[in-house]
């Protein structure tokens, strides 16, 4: 797909930004892993959308330029953040970003494969590749968190290592909005996980953790 964002836009990562690391070009587990840029951005305005309860992820508003516009410049504000997205045969088939400045350690989040590619391994592979490169980097212990309905999330991280250290009860603004525009009763998949609290919902997340190569 051609680039179609304007020239202007000049998507500068944590990356690119110049910190730590610098921006990788990961290959390997049948991918190609590297930063986001227009062209990956537009593709993944693309993709198929999952909504209730996964809108968070859901990529479909860079349809709009406006919101493309808005994003690229946060993206461009963005020193925290590596933003990665995993190609194979030329599509983008997932993403995952990577918080280098989280309290709880170099954080992975926004993992995501949408809906007509899942189920094929990219998730795993995807992870594979970027805790492989990470390793090689020294990085050490490992961070990220899963809502407690996220049954098959959970179960890949498991499998590369991570387990659950703590549970949490967290605001998520997409999933507040959602729960909040359903009916009560209409709660189906996160029925159980979710909790009104002080006016506002908030999902069960579990914190995992997976210790550096060679430590327990
Ligand atoms: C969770 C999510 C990232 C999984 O992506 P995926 O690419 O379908 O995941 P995988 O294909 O690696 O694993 C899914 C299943 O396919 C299996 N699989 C199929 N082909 C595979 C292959 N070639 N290699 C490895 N696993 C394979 C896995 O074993 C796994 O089986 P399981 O469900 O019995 O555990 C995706 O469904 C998603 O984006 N969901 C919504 C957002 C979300 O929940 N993100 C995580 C938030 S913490």
């Amino acid at each position: 797909m051609p680039n179609q964002l304007p020239a202007s836009i000049q998507l500068t990562t944590a990356a690119t930004a110049g910190i730590e690391p610098e921006a990788p070009v990961i290959m390997g587990h049948g991918l190609q892993v590297r930063p986001w840029d227009g062209d990956l951005l537009l593709q993944m305005s693309a993709w198929g959308e999952r909504g209730f309860p996964f809108s968070a992820f859901d990529m479909g508003f860079l349809k709009e330029p406006a919101r493309m516009a808005e994003f690229t410049g946060w993206l461009g504000r963005d020193d925290r953040h590596l933003h990665l997205a995993a190609i194979e045969a030329d599509r983008v088939v997932g993403r995952v970003s990577v918080n280098f400045r989280d309290p709880a350690g170099i954080y992975i989040w926004g993992v995501h494969v949408p809906p007509e590619y899942e189920g094929r391994g990219v998730c795993t592979r995807m992870l594979q590749a970027l805790l492989g490169w990470l390793d090689t980097r020294d990085c050490g212990e490992l961070v990220l968190s899963v809502n407690s309905f996220a049954h098959g999330a959970r179960r890949i991280y498991e499998r590369l290592g991570f387990a659950p250290v703590e549970t949490r009860w967290q605001f998520d603004p997409a999933l507040d909005a959602d729960l909040r525009r359903l009916p009560p009763g209409q709660h189906g998949p996160v029925e159980g996980h979710v909790r009104f609290s002080l006016g506002r919902w908030e999902v069960r997340t579990f914190l995992m953790r997976r210790p550096a190569p060679g430590r327990k």
